[in-house]
């Protein structure tokens, strides 16, 4: 499903880095190795699964892509366990981030991040092991020639490890429509889809992203159908806070991740082998 602006400037959005809300609330000021390395215990602890799905076995010794960096934490862990990293970003301060992260590390050898479109990668046919993107093709506009385009620079037998919105997610089927329509969240939006996209990802001022596209198990399959083999699981929620007579309940999403979140998550996890 298309969820897109009538007019919209990608590479602009995203260079406010996704991450900024976490890097501020976290009090964190200047960019630096220090504060990037309390900025990266506080993603890994938000999303305490990521690293089975991004596991040592597809990056030990391997060539690794990834695509859509953000902030580059995930990056970073990429980096210091793979063979060779390339990292490829539409927008230029997600890119910057990166190789700055390689540096500090002194991974600048194996490691470097480049500005592209995963629509169109920059890349040889079957030149990496593995491809890793993470929140990043459901944004690009046309997901279908991404799914086509990593399935090109995959070696046989390499692996594709892709997150992507989960259609029928508790926050898309239930709690979205109730929030528009009943609790007025549309005094702020001008409609349902842009309320949609915020909902996902927004910037610091709250506009929503230009293009957020949502998908099916099924979808899931059909796009990654060239693919011998697919897994698809579903992680990730949101925090609650139910008014009960009068008295306000917390329930963080910790409490459903290993519950709820498995069936009615926000993210698809995808793993599929050429
Ligand atoms: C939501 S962020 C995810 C970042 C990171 N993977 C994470 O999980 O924190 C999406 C990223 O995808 C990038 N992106 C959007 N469209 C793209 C495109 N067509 N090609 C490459 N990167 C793109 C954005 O610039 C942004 O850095």
């Amino acid at each position: 499903m298309a969820e897109t602006a009538p007019s919209h400037n990608n590479k602009s959005f995203w260079n406010e880095l996704c991450g900024s809300h976490l890097f501020s609330f976290l009090g964190l000021k200047e960019i630096n190795k220090d504060s990037l390395a309390v900025f990266d215990k506080a993603y890994f602890k938000m999303y305490p699964y990521l690293k089975n799905y991004v596991r040592n076995e597809f990056l030990n010794a391997k060539d690794v892509l990834e695509i859509g960096l953000g902030f580059g934490s995930l990056s970073q862990h990429i980096m210091g366990s793979c063979k060779t990293y390339i990292g490829l970003d539409y927008s230029e301060n997600p890119v910057k981030i990166v190789n700055d992260r390689a540096e500090m590390s002194g991974l600048s050898a194996t490691a470097k991040a480049l500005n592209g479109d995963a629509r169109d990668l920059p890349f040889e046919n079957e030149k990496f092991d593995t491809v890793v993107s993470i929140g990043c093709l459901h944004h690009t506009g046309d997901t279908r020639k991404t799914i086509d385009e990593l399935y090109r620079v995959l070696k046989p037998g390499g692996h594709a490890i892709i997150m992507l919105y989960n259609k029928n997610s508790f926050r898309k089927k239930i709690v979205n429509p109730y929030k528009y329509f009943v609790a007025k969240r549309r005094k702020k939006y001008d409609n349902y889809n842009e309320y949609t996209r915020a909902s996902y990802d927004a910037n610091a001022k709250g506009e929503a992203a230009p293009i957020v596209d949502l998908y099916s198990k099924k979808e899931i399959k059909e796009l990654f159908a060239r693919f011998s083999k697919i897994k698809i699981k579903t992680e990730n929620f949101d925090n609650y806070l139910f008014v009960w007579f009068g008295k306000e309940i917390y329930w963080p999403r910790e409490y459903f991740l290993k519950n709820l979140a498995k069936i009615m998550g926000l993210d698809l996890y995808i793993i599929a082998t050429k």
